[in-house]
């Protein structure tokens, strides 16, 4: 499964990807706009970062605009990937794009999207389960033998990260403080302390007893 950061931020994304985890990234408008500053700008800075998959969302509403604008955000970078709504506009929109050859995430269900992003946090606020929908999904994709990538978001927690990994989702885009937490295990850390105590203490030992 490929790991997505779900950021706006240029300095959270370089962050993670001088770590080498980060195969892509994907943002929306509100994300953008808490970045501010030109949107094509901060897309391009990512794409330039990452030099993975980036998705940049139009928020045109109406279909000749989302075309308009698909072409404009993927004329960003190669790296860039369309993301639309799923509204009527959006799907022919998405069509028309993917026909001129470039790659579209919708927010649902749609052959002819490069990735299908189900909204698990979004979902289960609403009360649906979430993960379970993505499950439905992934199965429904095997099925169908689609090249449709299904691409997990609204993450909120580990657990939704782990989940979306044992049910073969293709990848997952996780908010830079989900990731942090990733990295947190108290083993570890209690582990990592008792491996720095035993190492200072033979240090200050006397040579024969050292380890
Ligand atoms: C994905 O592409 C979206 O930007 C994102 O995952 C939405 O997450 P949220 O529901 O936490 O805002």
């Amino acid at each position: 499964m490929k790991l997505f950061v779900d950021s706006g931020s240029v300095k959270e994304i370089e962050a993670l990807a001088s770590i080498g985890i980060i195969d892509g990234v994907t943002t929306n408008p509100s994300l953008l706009a808490k970045e501010g500053g030109d949107r094509k700008q901060i897309l391009k800075k990512i794409c330039d970062i990452v030099k993975g998959p980036v998705s940049g969302e139009v928020v045109a509403t109406d279909y000749a605009g989302m075309v308009r604008e698909g072409r404009d955000i993927a004329g960003i970078d190669e790296h860039m990937v369309v993301k639309v709504p799923l509204t009527r506009d959006g799907v022919k929109a998405c069509k028309t794009l993917s026909s001129e050859g470039m790659r579209v995430n919708v927010t649902l269900i749609f052959s002819g999207a490069s990735y299908v992003s189900p909204f698990v946090g979004r979902l289960d606020d609403i009360g649906n389960n979430g993960m379970t929908i993505v499950q439905e999904i992934v199965d429904l994709f095997d099925n169908a033998e689609y090249p449709t990538e299904v691409l997990v978001a609204s993450v909120r927690n580990p657990i939704h990260v782990i989940e979306a990994a044992r049910m073969g989702a293709d990848v997952v885009t996780v908010p830079a403080a989900v990731i942090d937490s990733l990295f947190k295990h108290p083993l570890t850390d209690i582990g990592l302390a008792k491996f720095l105590a035993d190492w200072e203490k033979a240090q200050g030992a006397p040579a024969a007893t050292k380890a």
